[in-house]
C-alpha cells in the first residue's frame, strides 16, 4: 500500500470507496493493523479503557497519549497516524494548540479533537500550522459524565440539526475528516451528504465514507458486553491479522456494518 494521507480519504470519498480505520496502542498492533490495508490508525484515548482499565477515557493524560502515539508511529507502515486529544486539553485554543504539537512531534499526522462548532478558532490556527484535524461529534466519551452514560446521541430533529451544523461549521474552520460516533444511521447519512470532507462512522451506520473500531472490540478481546456496534471478526479467523484483514474487507465491500450493527 502506498502511503495513506488525507488526500488518499478525500479521494476515496470522492470516488465512492470505503476505508477502514481501527484503533492500535503500540508498535505492534500497529504493523498488523497498517500492513492488514487498514487506511487509518487511530491512537484513541479508548486505551484508558482498554489498557489502563478505567471505566471512562476521563483520566487520560496528554503524555500517555504522546507515549502510545510515539509506539504506534514506530509500527506503522503505511497508514495515516490520527491521534486524539485528550480530555479538558480542548479547553481553551491554547491547550489545543499544545496537545496537537505534542501529538504531532510524537508523530501523528493528524489530530482528532471531540467537539462541536465552539472547536472552529482552534481548527483555523491548526490548518494555518499545517495541522490536519479530525472533528468527532454525536457521542463523544469523554462528556460521558455529561451526557449521564453512553448514549445515543443526535436522536431528536433538534439534536440532529445541531449536529449537522456544528460539523459544517467544522468544516469550513478547516477539518479535514469528520468521525460522528452512536448516531441514528439517517443523520449519519444526511451528514455525509452534506459533507465535503471524508466522514467516519462508529455506530452510524453504512452510509459514512469511513468506518471506525477500537481493536480490542473486533478481536473480542473486550471482557465485558460489547457495545451493539461492533462485530468480533476473531470469531472467523486464525489470526488477529487475518481478522483485521477481513474487518478491511467487510468495509470495503459493505457488508459491515450490517443493519443489527446500526442505531
Ligand atoms: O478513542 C477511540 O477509540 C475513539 C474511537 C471510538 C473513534 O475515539
Ligand atoms: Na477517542
Amino acid at each position: 500500500m502506498t502511503k495513506v494521507t488525507i488526500n488518499t480519504l478525500q479521494k476515496m470519498k470522492t470516488e465512492g470507496q470505503r476505508f477502514a480505520a481501527l484503533t492500535a496502542y503500540d508498535a505492534t498492533q500497529a504493523h498488523w493493523v497498517s500492513s492488514a490495508g487498514v487506511e487509518v490508525l487511530l491512537v484513541g484515548d479508548s486505551l484508558g479503557m482498554v489498557i489502563q482499565g478505567n471505566d471512562s477515557t476521563v483520566p487520560v493524560s496528554l503524555d500517555d497519549m504522546v507515549y502510545h502515539t510515539r509506539a504506534v508511529a514506530r509500527g506503522n507502515q503505511n497508514g495515516l497516524l490520527m491521534a486524539d486529544v485528550p480530555f479538558m486539553m480542548a479547553a481553551t485554543v491554547e491547550r489545543t494548540l499544545e496537545a496537537a504539537h505534542a501529538l504531532m512531534q510524537a508523530g501523528a499526522e493528524i489530530i482528532k479533537v471531540e467537539g462541536g462548532a465552539w472547536l472552529a478558532p482552534a481548527i483555523e490556527i491548526l490548518a494555518r500550522n499545517g495541522v490536519p484535524v479530525c472533528a468527532h461529534l454525536g457521542l463523544t466519551p469523554q462528556a460521558v459524565n455529561k451526557f449521564g452514560g453512553y448514549r445515543v446521541q443526535g436522536k431528536t430533529d433538534t439534536a440532529g440539526e445541531q449536529l449537522l451544523a456544528d460539523a459544517k461549521a467544522l468544516e469550513d474552520a478547516g477539518a479535514d475528516v469528520l468521525l460522528v460516533e452512536c448516531i441514528p444511521a439517517p443523520l449519519a447519512k444526511r451528514l455525509t451528504a452534506q459533507s465535503r470532507v471524508p466522514v467516519v462512522g462508529i455506530g452510524a451506520g453504512a452510509d459514512t465514507d469511513g468506518q471506525v473500531l477500537v481493536l480490542y472490540d473486533m478481536l473480542g478481546m473486550n471482557p465485558g458486553r460489547n457495545a451493539r456496534f461492533v462485530r468480533n471478526f476473531m470469531a472467523d479467523a486464525d489470526t488477529p491479522q487475518a481478522a483485521i484483514a477481513a474487518y478491511a474487507d467487510a468495509v470495503r465491500n459493505r457488508s459491515f456494518p450490517a443493519e443489527e450493527h446500526s442505531f
